[in-house]
């Protein structure tokens, strides 16, 4: 069996990296070896969304880099399509697997089908119905197309079962990022919460490096169209966060390319800049990020992966977002999220409640570090079926 899986933006890493895992453990010690390609389209470029994923997360270099990089979505889809095509004609792979909801899953996915490739999704299922979301869009699309869908938790099944996915075509197997979470957790422990402070401030931090500790800040990530690309929005977060949260906590801000970008062009970067008990940091490697959730008092973010990674950890999380495509991550699911959308009332009442709670670990089902396994597996089965003259 012939795989070639891809990835092209930094929340594809940690997923992908669990998955060669598995393979080359299945190519140990099972009958009927699998043949992997590694594609990178090249979405994320620079090091620090990238390369340093790479090298924390021990994945391989990938085999063939499409060099894709930035530009407007029919320019990333389209130029990736037409790059992954030729790739598809030179390798004539069993499978395409795609994972998560970026650019990259949805051209690939539709490049694969077009050319009769079976296309496998990690990830499935998930639905924030809100079409203003590029990766909706992308998501709705890969979906359609898949001929197998990895689901990670129930209600992503429930999902896929309403639009009329074939029953024999979702596997429920759990959340693939929880396998790389438990691998790297402890060497992420190891860190020193000073030292990430000291090698990643984009301005000199002071004290900060020696007072910020577990327990006494909060941690920040924000990079969606929805709530950077709108002069009005970003203001009044940044107003919330110089003026109001940042008297009570300290606040570390890992700040995304497209947040940096937005915030220079809306003249508010001096503003964050000279927030005293702000601290600006660079994109940072997995195990960083990884680091200061496990000790912060809350995190603020807009992104779906760190909203699973506080639901495990049991970080008390803002999502500044109105909807998420994973509610098993919210409080009434028994999770530590709890959804804020970018009104700063909102924000600011929840702040106070969220100061109060304690750190309340939840895991939901199947979320136990062996979801790359059985995606290996139900791909080889699938695939032994097919050789039997079975499924399609
Ligand atoms: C993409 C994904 C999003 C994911 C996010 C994580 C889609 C539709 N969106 O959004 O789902 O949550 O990645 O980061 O695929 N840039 C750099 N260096 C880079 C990459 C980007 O400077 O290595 C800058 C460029 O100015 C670019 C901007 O960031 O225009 C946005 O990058 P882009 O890949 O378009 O989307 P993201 O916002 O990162």
């Amino acid at each position: 069996m012939k795989i070639i899986s891809v990835v092209g933006a930094r929340p594809n890493f940690m997923k992908i990296a669990p998955f060669i895992r598995a393979i080359e453990d299945h190519n140990h010690h099972e009958h009927g070896k699998i043949e992997h390609i590694l594609v990178h389209t090249g979405q994320h470029y620079d090091d620090k969304m990238s390369r340093t994923f790479f090298e924390a997360l021990d994945i391989p270099e990938a085999d063939i880099n499409l060099g894709i990089g930035s530009g407007t979505h029919a320019e990333q889809v389209g130029h990736t399509m037409i790059a992954f095509e030729k790739v598809i004609h030179r390798e004539r792979p069993d499978w395409v697997v795609v994972v998560g909801d970026v650019n990259a899953t949805c051209a690939c996915s539709i490049t694969a089908k077009k050319e009769h490739v079976r296309v496998a999704h990690i990830e499935a299922g998930l639905r924030s119905r809100d079409m203003s979301m590029p990766e909706e869009i992308n998501r709705l699309v890969t979906d359609r197309l898949s001929d197998l869908l990895f689901t990670p938790d129930l209600l992503s099944g429930d999902n896929l079962r309403q639009e009329g996915v074939a029953e024999n075509q979702i596997r429920f197997v759990g959340n693939i990022m929880i396998d790389t979470l438990e691998t790297q957790r402890e060497k992420s422990a190891a860190l020193q919460i000073g030292d990430i402070i000291n090698q990643n401030a984009m301005r000199d931090s002071g004290q900060a490096s020696s007072l910020i500790g577990p327990g006494n800040y909060s941690l920040l990530t924000l990079h969606r169209p929805s709530n950077v690309d709108d002069p009005a929005i970003l203001t009044d977060i940044v107003n919330f966060l110089t003026n109001e949260l940042t008297k009570k906590l300290a606040l570390l801000w890992t700040i995304h390319p497209r947040t940096e970008k937005q915030l220079k062009t809306f003249n508010l970067w001096e503003q964050v800049m000279r927030t005293e008990n702000l601290v600006p940091l660079k994109p940072l490697g997995y195990h960083e990020l990884l680091r200061l959730n496990m000790d912060a008092t809350m995190v603020l973010t807009d992104s779906g992966g760190l909203q699973e990674e506080c639901c495990v950890l049991g970080t008390p999380c803002l999502t500044l977002r109105w909807n998420t495509e994973r509610p098993v991550t919210l409080q009434e699911h028994g999770g530590a999220s709890v959804l804020v959308g970018n009104d700063v009332d909102r924000i600011r009442g929840t702040c106070r409640e969220m100061l109060k709670r304690s750190r309340i670990p939840s895991r939901p089902e199947l979320w136990d570090g062996k979801t790359a396994p059985r995606i290996v597996a139900a791909l080889a089965e699938f695939e032994a079926q097919m050789v039997n003259g079975g499924q399609d």
